[in-house]
């Protein structure tokens, strides 16, 4: 016989189905998020986290988040940046635990965190992402398995490039690269090299993923030598095509960037295009995967 769905009524926001597996938000709310494209202009970046060449909004992070975790659940983020999956996390009510590589922005994301004085544990983590599995159980999470995995690795070799926007960066003193680590993923001169050592992070990260388990890549096709390189699109086949642990792609949702200005790139010459969007790679852990 079917369940009996029991709902709660939350006035504006809709009504909340208590039988609601994957998440806290009402039907309306639910059918909200599922369009595949959204619009999402963040206030600007201010403070320490400024130095990161490519920290993504703790705004966009959380809406994220509301979607593929309840309250309480453990989030993962394997290439934490300046931490803004941690304080997405910290300020919806989850856990969470977070990697990075740099100390720098290890030490970025750790201040950012006691500034913030979470009710939930929110753990950053410093270290290499090959190596969740020991960098865990050196914590005493030797067994904790995470309910949603969020995180936008390094865009291959993008901040090499010479582009404008790095030169303005530059000018102002800041970080046009993460660091000059050889285990820095983004620090792969090999197109394919990147594309096979970013899998095997995602093979770790499948193991320490609940069965079931969503996963969400923020990454982009990316302009480099005058050709495009498609590694949001190589993403999405390298990690489905793995001899065990692949993951199942379930859909994408694409980050529209309508505020970035447009900028005169090959006029009267030919063909470069103005990029302004991402993509948001939704895959699962099934077994069957
Ligand atoms: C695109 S950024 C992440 C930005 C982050 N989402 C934020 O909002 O600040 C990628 C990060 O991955 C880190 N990284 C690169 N290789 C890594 C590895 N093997 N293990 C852990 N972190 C790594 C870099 O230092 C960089 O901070």
């Amino acid at each position: 016989m079917a369940k009996k769905q029991k709902y709660i009524d939350l006035g504006e926001r809709g009504r909340l189905n208590l039988n609601n597996k994957l998440n806290d938000l009402t039907g309306k709310e639910w059918i909200k998020f599922t369009k595949s494209w959204f619009i999402h202009r963040p206030v600007r970046r201010n403070g320490k986290e400024i130095l990161h060449p490519a920290k993504f909004p703790e705004s966009l992070v959380k809406e994220f988040i509301l979607f593929f975790t309840k309250k309480n659940q453990w989030v993962l983020d394997p290439f934490l940046g300046s931490g803004s999956a941690l304080i997405a996390s910290g300020e919806t009510n989850r856990n969470a635990v977070g990697i990075e590589l740099s100390k720098k922005y290890f030490d970025i994301s750790k201040a950012r965190i006691e500034q913030n004085k979470f009710k939930s544990s929110i753990i950053p983590i410093l270290g290499n992402s090959l190596n969740i599995k020991k960098l865990l159980a050196g914590k005493n999470f030797r067994n904790l398995k995470f309910d949603y995995v969020i995180t936008s690795p390094p865009y291959w070799n993008q901040l090499e490039r010479n582009s404008m926007r790095q030169s303005g960066r530059k000018k102002m003193g800041l970080d046009t690269k993460y660091s000059e680590n050889g285990e820095d993923i983004g620090n792969l001169t090999d197109y394919d090299e990147f594309i096979e050592q970013q899998a095997k992070i995602f093979d770790e990260v499948y193991d320490v993923t609940k069965d079931n388990g969503y996963l969400t890549i923020i990454t982009n096709n990316i302009y480099y030598k005058k050709k495009l390189y498609p590694l949001a699109f190589d993403t999405a086949i390298s990690l489905t095509k793995r001899k065990s642990k692949s993951w199942v792609l379930k859909d994408e949702k694409i980050w529209l960037q309508d505020d970035k200005a447009l900028i005169a790139l090959g006029i009267n010459n030919a063909w470069v295009g103005n990029r302004h969007h991402q993509y948001c790679l939704i895959f699962r852990k099934e077994k069957n995967g």
